[in-house]
Order: structure tokens, then sequence, then C-alpha cells
């Protein structure tokens, strides 16, 4: 069931948003979303077993209903009769929205509250997020740490994608290199299911110690690394035979991210392999990025562009990668090969 609603409609339901919350955390917490996702099941059996007022639950559903999270069927005029099934992944969405590690959580710690009610001065360039509540790149080590942290509790779309795809991927690759690779989450993650494989980080040197904890707490330390740079400033280190950005080419303009891949051709041994992957701009996507967008407003050093897969597949053509290929996943991997026999420069600058 894919329902659209006018915006008046929706309008409706951004203005109690607050309260469409609080009845899908109740949802979520009594087990409602439990019992209506496999479904259908009947009022009259779920007030039972909830010990729940029937004609109470009854309106209480049709708040879920009209979020277009609920089918219903009515046969009478009884309402015990009327039964219900929730849409498919219902509470996972729920909970990984409003749960106790939830995302929106992490997020609603940044100061986003400075521009709220002020977005015209923001817009007009008037009112902005300082530096001390957020700074692109971070600045200072707890915002370091605080901005790979949340960034880390993000990766579950990339991670379900390089766990499927990891043969493919990984079985005849030995080094990889990730470029802005966070705390080494990702990095750690992929060697999981790589055994023959040693990855390295590759990041600013402020977030070495992160780096560090996370190959001390991980399965392989000996086969994690780090490697301390700044893009803009060096090279990429070269020796790999597989580069990934992962949520990296999306932070800058167009002209930077084909700078940073013509990098990665230069660096990438001949035959290698680079992955890109990042929310590709979808309906969904960008509706799940609103946080980021509203909130980087008032940061003009972030570019924040969600940009659609065909846009890194035309890139990287461009450059001189061949077997461009997009798997799929929660976020899609773009894949890429630097022909075996190339030169060490990409085929076009344009810088
Ligand atoms: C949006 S985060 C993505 C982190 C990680 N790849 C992930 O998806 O969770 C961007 C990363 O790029 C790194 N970064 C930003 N500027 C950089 C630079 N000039 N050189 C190297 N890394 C940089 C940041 O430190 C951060 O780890």
């Amino acid at each position: 069931m894919t329902v659209t609603l006018s915006p008046r409609a929706l309008m409706s339901l951004l203005v109690n948003g607050p309260k469409a919350v609080d009845v899908l955390e109740t949802a979520l917490a009594v087990g409602l979303l439990d019992a209506l996702e496999p479904g259908p099941v009947r009022l009259d059996a779920l007030a039972n077993r909830f010990g729940v007022l029937p004609l109470r639950l009854y309106k209480f559903l049709d708040c879920v209903e009209s979020l277009g999270f609920l089918m219903r069927d009515e046969p009478s005029d009884d309402i015990g009769a009327t039964s219900y099934r929730a849409v498919p992944g219902l509470r996972d969405a729920v909970n990984a929205a409003l749960g106790p590690g939830a995302i929106e959580r992490d997020r609603d710690r940044y100061p986003w509250r400075q521009l709220q009610g002020r977005l015209a001065d923001s817009l007009r360039g008037d009112v902005s997020i300082g530096d001390d509540g957020f700074a692109w790149p971070p600045k200072t080590a707890a915002q370091t740490a605080e901005f790979e942290r949340s960034m880390a509790l993000g990766l579950g779309p990339v991670m379900e994608t390089v766990r499927r795809h990891a043969s493919r991927l990984w079985s005849d690759r030995h080094r990889l290199l990730d470029v802005g690779g966070g705390d080494g989450t990702l990095a750690a993650h992929i060697l999981d299911s790589a055994p023959a494989l040693r990855a390295d980080v590759y990041n600013l040197p402020a977030v070495a110690p992160l780096v560090e904890a996370t190959r001390a707490a991980c399965g392989h330390p000996d086969r994690l690394g780090f490697v301390g740079g700044d893009f803009f400033a060096d090279p990429l280190p070269r020796g790999y035979d597989a580069i990934s950005f992962v949520r990296v080419l999306h932070d800058w303009p167009n002209a930077v991210a084909r700078q940073l891949l013509e990098q990665a051709y230069a660096a990438l041994e001949p035959g290698g392999l680079l992955v890109i992957c990042e929310e590709f701009r979808t309906p969904d996507r960008l509706a799940m990025q609103f946080f980021w967008s509203y909130f980087l407003i008032g940061v003009d050093s972030s570019v924040s562009r969600l940009r659609e897969v065909e846009f890194y597949t035309k890139l990287l053509a461009e450059i001189g990668f061949g077997q461009v290929a997009v798997l799929p996943g929660g976020w899609e991997l773009v894949t890429a090969y630097k022909p075996p026999l190339a030169g060490n420069g990409p085929l076009t600058t344009t810088l």
C-alpha cells in the first residue's frame, strides 16, 4: 500500500508531529507494533491481549493509520471485528527513529535550536551555527569524537550492503584504504567478512585516537591500521588495491569530489577497486537526511550534496575507471576498477 497524502493532509500530520511521535512511542513500548506487523489481528483480540479499552484503541489505531502505517478491514458495525495489519518493517523503522539507540536522538543533541525561529535571518546569512556548536571539519577533540560517534551510529545501511557483497568486493583484494573512514568502525566491520584483507583508515590526524580505540576493541587489531593525513594537503597514499569513500564525497562541491576521485585513481594500483557509498539521493533518503539538511543551513563550510548515483557512475567513467557498477543494498555501492595497464594519471583533469 502506498499512500500519497495531499499537501494539506501532510501539513496536518506535521503540525501534530509530537502527538504522532507519542502514539508511535507508545505503540512500540507496549508491544502493539509487534502484534500488528504479522497481522491481521482483530481489535477485540488486541484490546484483550493488551488490557485496553476497545473504543480507545480504535481511535489510537486511527492515528497510526492516518500516518499510512496500517491496513484496516472493517467488515461490520462491530468495531471489535475490525482487523489490522501494519506495513512491513514498521516496528524496526519506529525503533530506528525513536528507540533507545535512535539516530534521531543522537542528532537532537546538536544545537539546531540556534536556527529555530530564525531561519529567515539564517538564510540571509545573519544567523549561523558557530564553530563552538558545530565546525566542519570538526575543530576540537571533543567535536571530533562527538561527530565520529554520530557517524558510526548511522553506518547500518552501509554495513548491510558491504556484508552482502563481501566476497565479490574483497576476495581478490589485499589492502584497503578507507578515505575519511571515521573512527574505523566500518573498516573493522569489513575485516569481519574479509579474512585476507588489511584495511587502513585515512583520516585527519586528530581522529587517530578514535581509530586506535576501535582497533583495540575489534576482532582483528593486527589487520586494522591508521594513516593520518589531509586529502587537501597531500596526495592519497599509494600501495592499495582498493580505496573506499563512504559518506565523504557528498560533503564537498562537485569539483572537489572529482578531484578526490582523480587522486584515488592516481593512487590505486593498476586493477585497483574503487568503492563509493553514501545516501544517494532518493525521496526516501532525502527525508531521512532532513535533520542534516536543516542543521547545515547554518554551516557554510559543509556543502551537504545528496547526489543521484548517476553523478558518480558518469564521473568515474570520465576519469578513466572501467567496469563501473551499482551493487544493490540499503544504500547502493558504486564500484569501479582502474584498468590493469593504465598509467598513474587520470584520463581527464579539470582542476
Ligand atoms: C561524514 S564523515 C564520514 C565518516 C565515515 N566514512 C562514515 O561514513 O561513517 C567524513 C569523514 O571525512 C573526514 N575528513 C574530512 N576532511 C578530511 C580531510 N581533509 N582529509 C581526510 N579526511 C577528512 C572526516 O574526519 C570524517 O571522518
